[in-house]
């Protein structure tokens, strides 16, 4: 089974998700691998993927952070701008992906980091 570092992760939207009233302290799981309903949180969606939610403590309070929702951000959890790039570049992955005859039958393709709902 590959490591969770050699695998891909989905995204669950392409632009950062703005968070407003976090307190410095507070602990949240910030979904790693796109598919929770409650972003940029974790909802347990990851179950079975070999991904885990990231556990962020909050460094300082402040009006509002802007949290990564593509997953391909390098400065987890905030956005870095890797969204711009972001739907291009699953997409790419999943077209070379060893895997793709079976993405029908999965709810996310950690060979590349496709998912039913990504159009290309
Ligand atoms: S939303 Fe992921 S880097 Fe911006």
């Amino acid at each position: 089974m590959a490591t969770e570092a050699a695998l891909h992760y989905t995204a669950a939207e392409f632009v950062p998700i703005k968070i407003e009233g976090l307190k410095e302290g507070d602990t949240k799981y910030w979904c790693r691998c796109g598919l929770s309903k409650t972003q940029p949180w974790c909802d347990g969606s990851h179950k079975g993927t070999g991904i885990a939610p990231m556990p962020w403590k909050v460094e300082k309070t402040q009006e509002a952070y802007y949290l990564c929702a593509c997953k391909q951000t390098k400065n987890a959890p905030f956005c870095d701008g890797s969204h711009v790039k972001a739907k291009e570049e699953i997409g790419e992955r999943a077209v070379k992906c060893k895997n793709k005859y079976n993405h029908k039958d999965c709810k996310m393709c950690t060979g590349c980091g496709w998912n039913p709902k990504l159009q290309f």
